[in-house]
């Protein structure tokens, strides 16, 4: 089962989207372009800057065209958003960003309240996202929510995933992260979703995105790059959450899965200490200690030798 780890895993970072989304204390814009400014010099090379939605039902990221605009675009680092349909499209393509993310659920109920469609109606409104962003040139990828459990319907069945990662990549997205909304997901339900996802999408253009709500995050992940994941989502310090998931806390956090993969001879090309640096500040836009663990190990740590000495 664990023999294909690969030599390198791609950390997506969804601090400054799915973080933010779910923070009680407006961030300012500047707070969050130099938030963003700092995550690009940490050696991430994929950081979703924001959401392209109607910012009544996201209103922590109302101010999406000004940090769009405002960010440092480092090169070597891919800058993405979601969107959710044509407009989102339009406005992220006048806003200069090059990489966008649709969203799209496994379960009816959470697609309903996520985006006021249907599941039908979502992929439908794809039509218009994927193939003009892919004429315009910009790289299209896809996230299945409620992969492993749904807040209101309860079970999710793999069938419904596995069509889902059909449909979305007949559509053209070059890959498709598969989204454990509200971290219900342990691991050999994870090892068992990902088989028969594996049946219809190769393992390249598969992505993991846990929340670590139970605790399962990181074992999580440990399934997953042990079959041959390459790429895996999380959020500085374990920011965030879904607000329309009830319960759905923190994401992974990145310092943590930094640390674990690199402790298994795992490349990320991520400096840990630049992380550290970087949460420190965050806490302090957010008004709350952040969740990761590693974070809380390296600041004690410090704060114990700063009193030794
Ligand atoms: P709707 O109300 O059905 O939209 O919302 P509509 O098409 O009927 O339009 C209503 C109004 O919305 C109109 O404005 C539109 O212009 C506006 P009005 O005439 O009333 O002034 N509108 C927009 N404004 C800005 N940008 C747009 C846009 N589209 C319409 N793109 C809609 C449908 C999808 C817009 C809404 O439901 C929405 O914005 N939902 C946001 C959902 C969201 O962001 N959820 C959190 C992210 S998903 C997540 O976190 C899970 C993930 O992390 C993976 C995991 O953890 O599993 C990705
Ligand atoms: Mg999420």
């Amino acid at each position: 089962m664990m023999d294909r780890f690969p030599a390198r895993v791609a950390i997506y970072e969804v601090g400054p989207r799915d973080g933010l989304q779910n923070e009680s204390r407006p961030v300012p814009t500047a707070d969050k372009v130099a938030f963003i400014d700092a995550l690009s010099k940490t050696g991430l090379q994929h950081i979703e800057i924001t959401s392209f939605v109607n910012p009544k039902w996201i209103p922590q990221l109302a101010d999406v065209v000004e940090v769009a605009r405002a960010i440092e675009r480092r090169l070597g680092v891919g800058y993405s958003c979601l969107v959710p349909n044509r407009q989102g499209l339009d406005r992220a393509l006048a806003a200069g960003m090059r990489e966008v993310a649709v969203f799209i659920s496994a379960s009816e109920t959470h697609n309903k309240k996520n985006v006021n469609k249907t599941i039908a109606e979502t992929l439908a409104a794809f039509e218009e996202v994927i193939g003009p962003a892919r004429e315009a040139g910009v790289k299209v990828r896809a996230y299945v929510s409620t992969v492993f459990g749904c807040p209101y319907e309860g079970a999710v069945d793999p069938k419904k995933v596995v069509e889902l990662v059909g449909e979305l990549r007949a559509r053209g997205v070059y890959q498709v992260s598969l989204g454990d909304t509200i971290g219900v997901g342990t691991p050999l339900q994870v090892r068992s979703v990902l088989e028969q996802v594996f049946a219809v999408a190769p393992v390249e253009e598969i992505a993991v995105h846990f929340h670590d709500t139970r605790g399962t995050a990181l074992a999580n992940v440990l399934i997953a790059v042990g079959m041959g994941v390459s790429t895996v989502d999380s959020a500085l310090g374990g920011l965030g959450g879904c607000p329309y998931a009830p319960g759905a806390s923190g994401n992974l956090a990145t310092e943590d899965v930094v640390y674990m993969l690199s402790g298994m001879g795992i490349e990320t090309g991520i400096d840990l200490e630049a992380l550290v640096a970087c949460s420190s500040k965050v806490a302090a836009l957010v008004g709350h200690e952040l969740p990761s663990k590693y974070l809380k190990a390296a600041l004690g740590a410090r704060a114990r030798k700063g009193r030794a000495a």
